[in-house]
């Protein structure tokens, strides 16, 4: 009986001191894997995986044109590019407060060159800190149905950030704002090998926690992880620009090579985009 006591007298104390906040949040972290898989329905996961998988081509992509025709030209896709949309021609139109030209817009273009310089790991620390990291009381400054918060965050480092290993892959921990390091096995010819984008000083990969996203929404909740990632690269973007980095949110990757690389479980881990990150060689700052 004294000694039920005397633990429950430490438990409030950690409490106190916020040591418990830090290891609930993990105790949750290794067991909400294997806690939400208990209620994901076979029928749902199926479902989920094979439109992810269904997800992998799009027209004009060298797979496409390796196993099939192209019915659509490179001029046909370019012509659609940054167009709106009317839904009808005989609605009444209302003009907006005038926006004065392109300039306005804070967001920079997306990197199409990296300039290769050192970047300390503690900017990239403090990008994600401050772009996705939580508050006390686990808040994320991103919305998320039901709060599951069912995107990861794995970031792929290239040689040039200085504090950790070369080519390391580390998941951003958002409660705790701490980065747990995953056996990836990348190289610098790897690396090289994850875009076509050249100079790139690291990524971050955004996957769906399958089991996560899916144990309460079912099918839905595979929409809403997608919706939360859409929110999440729009902060760290910025946050980022603030830092002088460019970046560029890509969807053409080998998603089941660069998981493994990552030193994932792509049966667990599906992943939506990539998102490359450097100094844009010869502008923006
Ligand atoms: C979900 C998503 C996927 C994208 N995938 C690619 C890609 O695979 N390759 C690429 O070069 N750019 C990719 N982009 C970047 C867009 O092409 C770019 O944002 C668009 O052309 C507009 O240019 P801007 O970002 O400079 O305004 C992607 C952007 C988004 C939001």
């Amino acid at each position: 009986m004294a000694l039920i006591l005397l633990l429950a007298l430490v438990r409030e104390a950690f409490k106190c001191t916020g040591w418990m906040m830090s290891s609930e949040a993990e105790i949750s972290a290794l067991n909400q894997i294997g806690f939400a898989s208990q209620f994901v329905d076979p029928d749902v996961e199926t479902v989920v995986r094979t439109f992810h998988q269904h997800c992998f081509s799009c027209a004009g992509s060298t797979l496409e044109n390796r196993v099939s025709t192209p019915y659509l030209t490179l001029e046909d896709l370019m012509s659609a590019e940054a167009k709106e949309t009317r839904f009808s021609h005989i609605s009444k139109i209302l003009d907006g407060s005038s926006i004065p030209s392109q300039s306005t817009i804070s967001r920079w273009p997306s990197m199409t060159s990296g300039r290769p310089s050192p970047i300390p790991f503690q900017t990239i620390a403090s990008i994600m800190g401050s772009a996705v990291g939580s508050d006390g009381i686990g808040r994320r400054p991103y919305p998320s149905g039901g709060a599951l918060y069912s995107a990861e965050m794995v970031l792929v480092f290239g040689d040039t950030i200085e504090g950790v290993p070369a080519f390391s892959v580390g998941h951003y921990l958002p409660v705790t704002n701490r980065f747990e390091l995953l056996p990836g096995r990348f190289d610098r010819a790897k690396f090289d090998a994850i875009s076509s984008i050249k100079g790139v000083s690291f990524y971050i990969a955004y996957f769906v926690n399958l089991k996560k996203a899916t144990f309460k929404y079912r099918s839905r909740g595979y929409r809403l992880a997608l919706l939360e990632i859409g929110s999440i690269y729009q902060k760290i973007i910025g946050a980022a620009q603030e830092d002088g980095l460019a970046s560029r949110v890509l969807a053409g990757f080998s998603e089941y090579e660069f998981t493994k690389d990552c030193g994932l479980d792509s049966r667990l881990l599906l992943p939506a985009v990539i998102h490359a990150f450097g100094y844009q060689e010869g502008a923006y700052v």
